[in-house]
């Protein structure tokens, strides 16, 4: 599904040049969930921004399903990443001017699709991630576990290959974040959803099928909790 090889990125800081990954290779399967760990500032934004190709490496290939990502024009490469990836963040990145339902139904608005089937398709998400009460609250009017779950519906709008999240749970208590793992092993479940997860938290990478160390720009794994 995804095959990262050889991803280097360095970061040009005026002074000195920056070397952050330094040589990762990884796949991704259909229907994984893989963990990312490892010291803050140590590179897992970034590499899941280039997964994602929200950022470009500074050499080295990623393929999603054979396909080249970084040989795409840029316009090819946003097109491809609307249709193939959801993103969910820490903090959640909704349209506060929205509700609930109107953050849901862009991706697919953005996709083409139009009002009336976006608004069923993001009506059947927010069911999925049980906020149906909540469809018409802004993000404001909602918790933080609440507001994640709605970024989770969102990035699940536009039916993307894969999910990458940002430390999701980083930011929530333990119910919240009990509750949202619970939701992404349920999608994987009945949707098969694959996920690449960034995070700190034991209960979540403890459960992953891989977890994905990254260590001085190089990763190393171990199978996760849940092979274990
Ligand atoms: N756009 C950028 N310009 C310069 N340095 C950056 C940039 N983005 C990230 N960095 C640096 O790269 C390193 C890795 O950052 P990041 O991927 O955010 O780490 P992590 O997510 O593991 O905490 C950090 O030292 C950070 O300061
Ligand atoms: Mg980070």
């Amino acid at each position: 599904m995804l095959r990262l090889e050889d991803i280097r990125k360095s970061f040009d800081t005026g002074r000195d040049r920056l070397d952050v990954l330094r040589g990762v290779d990884l796949t991704v399967g259909e229907g994984e969930i893989v963990a990312i760990v490892g010291p803050s500032g140590v590179g897992k934004s970034t590499l899941l921004h280039i997964m994602g190709a929200l950022d470009v490496p500074t050499s080295g290939k990623v393929y999603v399903r054979g396909t080249d990502v970084f040989a795409m024009s840029e316009a090819e490469r946003a097109a491809f990443r609307n249709r193939t990836v959801g993103f969910v963040f820490q903090f959640h990145h909704l349209l506060k001017e929205l509700t609930a339902l109107e953050n849901v139904m862009m991706p697919c608005l953005v996709g083409g699709m139009d009002r009336d089937e976006a608004a069923s398709r993001a009506e059947e998400l927010l069911a999925a991630v049980r906020l149906s009460d909540r469809a018409d609250h802004r993000p404001g009017e909602l918790s933080g576990g609440e507001e994640q779950r709605a970024a989770v519906a969102r990035a699940l709008a536009a039916s993307p290959l894969m999910v990458l999240a940002d430390e999701p749970s980083g930011n929530l208590d333990r119910a919240s974040s009990d509750e949202l793992h619970d939701l992404i092993w349920g999608l994987r479940e009945s949707i098969g959803q694959t996920f690449v997860i960034v995070t700190h938290n034991p209960d979540l990478f403890e459960r992953a099928d891989r977890v994905v160390v990254l260590k001085e720009g190089l990763a190393t794994e171990r199978e996760g909790g849940a092979r274990r």
